[in-house]
């Protein structure tokens, strides 16, 4: 039951599966995926390859898992993973490069998370000096989750795998608002295939199923990524249930993220008028990053639970608000309201 009541903007993770999507679950024809079996879970990789134009699809059971076995696959111990110092793999997934693959990180400082052709270029070690690890992997994300969800165009994103190119270096995507950034700029989600090598889509954010993120990429790569899902204990048996929600999804749930990245830019819109915020970030997608004056987030946070409203606090002043299916027209109006209203002496 969804409860129509409680205002959660805490992430777009908080979902709840509605009649449609429940009906395809309970529908779904299903197997045991382990013994490579379901139907449904073939489909959906299938699909879902299709749509960013690779060979092969993983269905597995989060985001951080498609990430994390990339990077296996990219890697060996000893090497070195460029990422922006904003990225997900790097903050928010319990130090797994170094568990996993015992890989190590170069850190770049792009604006808003978002990387140029030029700061990779100039972090690439030298791989003839033994002193430094063996540059083995890029990895962006987009939309970037803590630049406030700022994304990168395909001309961007073209410009980077140039350089991974000439470097053979493989280049991953942590996709896992990708829609998001698709759904504002128009572009073709299918020529994606032509600048990763791997990419994670995350079904369980805007797209609102409940469990599961598709890792993407070459036949190769991904016989490979099922070995490693099997190893990290990802192997699910009749997984075509929340599959059948991911292709559900999939059809039902994208375009419509136009209304939550426009929700979003009102509540950002009208957060820049209020006397205690004292930066609003660039809203470019479902994410509202803000930061306060004369309130604690503590004390913020509080003032909007007696009304109903999670947020969540995202470092020491600012407040992280995201959009998602489960979040209203109406429910917009009444945090608009609550907002204007409340007052901090
Ligand atoms: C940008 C980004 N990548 C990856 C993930 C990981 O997804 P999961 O929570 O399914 O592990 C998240 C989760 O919030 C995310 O925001």
């Amino acid at each position: 039951m969804k409860n129509e009541k409680i205002i959660d903007l805490r992430s777009d993770t908080v979902t709840k599966p509605g009649f449609g999507m429940l009906q395809a679950m309970t529908g779904a024809e299903v197997g045991d995926d382990v013994l490579g079996e379901d139907p449904t879970v073939q489909a959906l990789e299938q699909k879902t390859a299709e749509l960013f134009g690779m060979e092969a699809g993983l269905f597995c059971p989060s985001g951080t898992m498609t990430n994390q076995i990339a990077i296996k696959i990219h890697t060996q111990p000893g090497t070195e993973v460029i990422c922006d110092q904003k990225a997900h793999i790097y903050n928010y997934e319990g130090g797994g490069i170094a568990f996993n693959s015992g890989a190590s990180v170069r850190l770049l400082q792009g604006p808003r998370g978002i990387i140029t052709p030029e700061m990779v270029e100039q972090n690439i070690n030298n791989p003839d000096d033994i002193h430094f690890p063996t540059t083995a992997l890029v990895a962006l994300e987009n939309t970037v989750n803590k630049g406030g969800g700022s994304y990168y165009t395909l001309a961007q994103i073209e410009a980077i795998s140039q350089v991974c190119r000439q470097h053979q270096l493989p280049l991953h995507l942590d996709g896992a608002r990708v829609f998001n950034a698709l759904v504002e700029t128009g572009e073709d989600s299918r020529e994606y295939g032509r600048y990763f090598d791997t990419i994670s889509i995350c079904l369980s954010k805007g797209l609102g199923i409940p469990v599961g993120s598709v890792l993407l990429g070459s036949k190769e790569h991904i016989k490979k990524g099922r070995r490693i899902r099997k190893v990290l204990g990802g192997g699910m048996r009749q997984a075509g249930y929340l599959a059948a929600a991911g292709v559900y999804a999939l059809e039902h749930h994208v375009e419509r993220l136009k209304e939550d990245n426009a929700r979003a830019r009102k509540i950002g819109e009208v957060l820049q008028q209020l006397p205690y915020v004292a930066a609003v970030e660039p809203v470019d997608t479902n994410i509202v990053l803000f930061s306060l004056k004369g309130v604690s987030t503590k004390e913020f946070l509080e003032r909007l639970a007696a009304e109903q409203i999670k947020a969540i606090a995202f470092g020491p002043d600012s407040i992280r608000m995201v959009t998602h299916l489960d979040f209203s027209e109406e429910m917009l109006q009444r945090l608009l309201k609550v907002l204007n209203e409340i007052s901090f002496a």
